[in-house]
């Protein structure tokens, strides 16, 4: 028996310091780390972002509540847009939109993005839209999307964004949970070239929504949809003969503690959580990272983070941050296999991308289509790569580099949630040595710890839960309308400390190495197994591209691992390579982690946000009915594991 809340055996050798060109010039500096926490974020809210009326208090913290920047005035579009504007930058491209469908493209300037926001706005505002006023948006990937954000955001309404991937019902839960009145969202949308019908589904879930009384409709492929009279207006009508001079629809001066936003987080089984972000904290969170993670040159840089704006990933990275420090992005519709396995490449070779951000999930897919598509195109302007979602297994790390990033490149693995808002655990490219693998550390001001189950810190070489041991800027607010539940998930597990409900080890350096979710720790003989380390290990042979494990019941050792696993190529599984993989745990991180099985499977399932669902696993390892798939991007996928499962031999 273990006394370690989880038992790490992974050992990863590699260490990448940062190339002395990067460091030469990096926004980040190695004294960035000596600055006291409140002074450090003092500065940054006074330098990062502008005011209307300056901050008279940084922060009061009231457990599990935080309010900073108490007494500042401030509006986020403001910051995103007009002072960009007003400074003489409006003529700097803010996105190059690339639609799905090949052809579609469109350089977005500063400038033009204000208009476009002041139009809305302007529009939006005469179907009594205002400070206060809750607003649902539920569009695709396009320009349409950023402007409904920054519209609602200069007039000081909050908004949630539900992701177009999302059926009719998610919608309608958000949208009343939120209490909406009004939707904005368009006709349908690309997706690997076929029609997602978003405005039908917008239909289904009104049906059952009576609070929302309005319904703007943007025309993206200009499909025939019904418009219900009296309630439907097209975007087009929206913002007809409305003025785009921003002294029209001056940005309403918001409290930094005013609701900028509420993302939903679909929790595995229970409702989903409306995960409330302010307004002063959460832009200094997010510009402030934004700068030194990604070492932002605005002008000079071409940044592209791959993620949808309907995760948080995109609310932060795509729009707030960015926008905020003057950014000039790549905005993408469609997927990265459409029309072919090239497509990411080759838009990065189009548009110069110089900053890429994607998820371990995206790596794996590439690793498995192979590097062939990569290396038809030109990524020699790649000089920093970003991951964000997952712990990424060290093998996938290694191919975005070498693969990607031509052996050149940093890559930042930064690790947060969407309950953090902004990035707290990562490398700051130019100061910190990488190890593939580990999100490293810490980023200025922000106070992370590994405990054991009693809360005390693991200590170096340890692993256990993660936590936070004081607020930050971009922290959430809480979850909306429901103060018990937002005290039990995060606050009550360690009194005085955040609990993430991530497990983790930190090393001898002080570098953090993130496990996975702690519900899905194994426990194999009383001792306490991450799947990641497992999954690691069986990505590290060369055959596989993706791999997820669980625990299933076992009489003998309390639980057994269950691995099923995807090869590169399209290979399919044998008993030999089945053998060959169980030896390869066996000797890369010890026999007691030898998966008992293994299921050779072409897809895993995952969220539409691309996270393995091992819970799906585990009822499938277990022989039970399949829980919950409604959160699945697939949900066919789960039940083609559990007939294979059947099908295939297991060892033991
Ligand atoms: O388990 C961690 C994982 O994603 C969770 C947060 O998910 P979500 O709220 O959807 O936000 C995703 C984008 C911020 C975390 O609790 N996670 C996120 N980034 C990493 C990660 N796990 C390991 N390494 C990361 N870099």
């Amino acid at each position: 028996m273990s006394d370690q809340a989880i038992e790490t055996l992974f050992e990863e050798d590699r260490r990448y310091p940062p190339p002395t060109e990067f460091t030469a010039q990096a926004n980040a500096k190695p004294e960035i780390h000596d600055i006291p926490f409140e002074e450090f974020w003092e500065r940054e809210g006074r330098e990062r972002v502008t005011w209307f009326e300056p901050f008279t208090s940084l922060l009061e913290w009231e457990l599990p509540y935080a309010k900073w920047y108490g007494g500042g005035k401030i509006n986020v579009a403001y910051n995103c847009l007009d002072r960009h504007v007003e400074a003489g930058l409006g003529d700097r491209v803010a996105f190059y939109y690339e639609g799905e469908p090949e052809g579609e493209r469109a350089a977005i300037t500063y400038e033009q993005l204000l208009d476009e926001v002041v139009r809305a706005a302007n529009g939006l505002k005469a179907l009594g839209v205002g400070k206060g006023t809750p607003v649902g948006i539920y569009m695709g990937m396009g320009p349409g999307l950023p402007v409904a954000m920054l519209a609602c955001a200069r007039l000081g309404a909050p908004h949630t964004v539900v992701f177009g991937g999302f059926s009719a019902e998610a919608l309608a839960d958000r949208l009343n949970d939120m209490r909406c009145e009004v939707l904005l969202t368009q006709d349908e949308s690309y997706r690997r070239g076929t029609i997602v019908p978003l405005k039908r589904n917008a239909d289904d879930a009104l049906a059952s929504c009576p609070g929302v009384r309005s319904v703007v409709v943007g025309q993206r492929t200009r499909g025939d949809v019904p418009m219900t009279s009296g309630r439907d207006i097209t975007w087009n009508d929206l913002v007809e003969g409305q003025s785009t001079d921003p002294a029209s629809c001056p940005c309403e001066p918001m409290d930094s503690e005013d609701l900028l936003y509420l993302l939903y987080t679909s929790g595995t089984t229970a409702k989903p959580k409306g995960i409330a972000h302010t307004t002063a904290g959460y832009l200094v969170g997010v510009a402030s990272t934004h700068h030194y993670i990604f070492d932002l040159k605005p002008g000079l840089d071409v940044y592209w983070c791959a993620a949808d704006i309907g995760w948080v990933t995109g609310h932060s990275y795509i729009v707030y941050g960015p926008l905020c420090n003057g950014a000039t992005s790549v905005l993408y519709e469609g997927t990265p296999d459409f029309p072919d396995k090239d497509r990411w490449w080759e838009i990065v070779e189009r548009y110069k991308v110089t900053i890429l951000y994607t998820a371990p999930t995206a790596i794996r897919a590439h690793m498995k289509w192979g590097p062939e598509h990569a290396a038809k195109h030109d990524l020699s302007s790649l000089r920093l790569l970003g991951t964000v979602g997952e712990p990424i297994n060290p093998e996938a790390w290694m191919w975005y580099r070498q693969h990607i990033g031509s052996d050149r490149t940093p890559i930042v693995d930064t690790w947060w949630q969407t309950e953090t808002g902004m990035v707290l655990i990562t490398p700051l490219p130019g100061i910190t040595t990488t190890k593939p693998g580990s999100a490293t550390k810490p980023f200025p001001g922000i106070d992370a710890g590994v405990v054991d189950d009693h809360g005390n810190d693991v200590g170096p070489g340890g692993g256990g839960y993660l936590v936070l041991k004081r607020p930050w800027p971009a922290m959430t607010r809480g979850i909306f309308g429901d103060e018990a539940r937002f005290r039990a998930t995060y606050w009550e597990r360690f009194p005085g400390m955040y609990f993430a409900g991530d497990g983790a080890r930190i090393d001898e350096d002080g570098d953090f190495w993130l496990l996975g979710r702690v519900d899905d720790v194994m426990n194999v003989s009383g001792h306490r197994i991450s799947t990641i380390e497992v999954e690691s290990a069986l990505v590290d042979h060369q055959s596989v591209a993706e791999a997820a494990v669980c625990g299933r019941f076992d009489a003998l050792t309390g639980q057994a691992i269950v691995a099923y696993v995807t090869l590169k190529g399209g290979e399919e599984g044998s008993v030999e390579r089945l053998e060959e993989l169980r030896n390869h745990v066996a000797v890369k991180i010890g026999p007691i982690a030898k998966p008992a099985n293994i299921v050779f499977t072409p897809e895993l399932p995952k969220t539409r946000s691309g996270k393995i669902m091992r819970r799906l696993l585990r009822d499938v390892a277990e022989n039970r009915p399949l829980g919950d798939t409604t959160t699945l991007a697939d949900p066919a996928v789960v039940s083609e594991i559990a007939d294979r499962a059947e099908a295939q031999p297991t060892e033991e």
